[in-house]
């Protein structure tokens, strides 16, 4: 797969792409990060990641929460605003929140409306399998592109006993192949596969015609995502294996800082040349 010579990426492209006779081009696994925020969604965009994730992660790394589960449809809309604004080439997806999508499909077709109309967002991601494909068919049938999220699912922290792998015996294994089944049946064009053992990965991506994007899946999906701040290492403290740090950006940030207090401290900062006179 390769998006080498898109323009806009787009949904429809993107299902060409994956159902494409492989060519003598090389493949090129599909890019993911997570974006809350204009300036780093245009650094993001201008790198060509592909697709921009407005996560609910956000309830964590930005508002310093200890699961997502608080985050709310106004948030989600007021950072995929932000995110949209900077995207020009990038598909920007936003995750409907906890409890704005779960009880019955027309809740999440009124979420999903807002997102759309009020953000700028392209698509709308929500976690579940099996049983939220009538509410995926339900959107996708009004013309709204969803992005499915299966293994690890933040928003089921409590019911999952934590943020635990998923799939690791037979069961459990085939009951994602099955959840992702039903899915890409209801019409969800891409699927986030989080938190499950390669091989499961690799057996639902080569077995559903949908895009699979992967995050603690290992390397067979068809695409990765990482959370930015992760990715940028921007909380030293948070290193599971699934994650690399890029940049070691909490020591970068800190350094920068402290130089500045210093200068302000010592009264080197402003200089001159920072300086109007008149
Ligand atoms: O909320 C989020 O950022 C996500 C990704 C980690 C897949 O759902």
């Amino acid at each position: 797969m390769t998006t080498a010579t898109l323009g806009r990426v787009t949904i429809p492209e993107l299902q060409r792409l994956k159902s494409a006779p492989i060519t003598t081009e090389p493949q090129r696994r599909l890019v993911a990060v997570t974006a809350y925020d204009y300036t780093f969604a245009r650094l993001l965009d201008q790198c060509g990641v592909d697709i921009l994730l407005v996560g609910d992660s956000l309830g964590m790394v930005i508002q310093g929460g200890d699961n997502t589960l608080s985050v709310t449809l106004d948030e989600m809309i007021y950072h995929t605003r932000a995110v949209a604004r900077a995207a020009q080439r990038a598909l920007v997806v936003c995750d409907l929140p906890f409890g704005s999508f779960q009880q019955r499909p027309e809740l999440a077709l009124t979420s999903a409306v807002r997102v759309l109309k009020e953000s700028g967002a392209h698509a709308v991601k929500l976690e579940g399998g099996r049983v939220m494909a009538e509410t995926v068919h339900f959107l996708v049938a009004r013309g709204i592109p969803v992005v499915g999220h299966i293994g690890l699912t933040p928003q089921s922290v409590h019911a999952l006993g934590g943020f635990r792998m998923q799939g690791r015996d037979r069961a459990s294994a085939a009951q994602l192949l099955e959840d992702a089944q039903a899915l890409v049946e209801a019409g969800a064009s891409i699927i986030v596969l989080e938190g499950m053992p390669m091989p499961l990965a690799q057996r639902i991506t080569r077995t559903v015609p949908a895009i699979t994007i992967g995050i603690g899946a290992g390397a067979a999906c068809d695409g990765q995502v990482l959370v930015l701040y992760d990715l940028l290492g921007l909380d030293e403290r948070f290193q599971p294996r699934f994650v690399k740090h890029y940049l070691a950006g909490a020591d970068l940030v800190r350094q920068a800082v402290a130089t500045f207090a210093d200068e302000v401290r010592s009264g080197v900062f402003p200089a001159p040349e920072h300086t109007v006179m008149e």
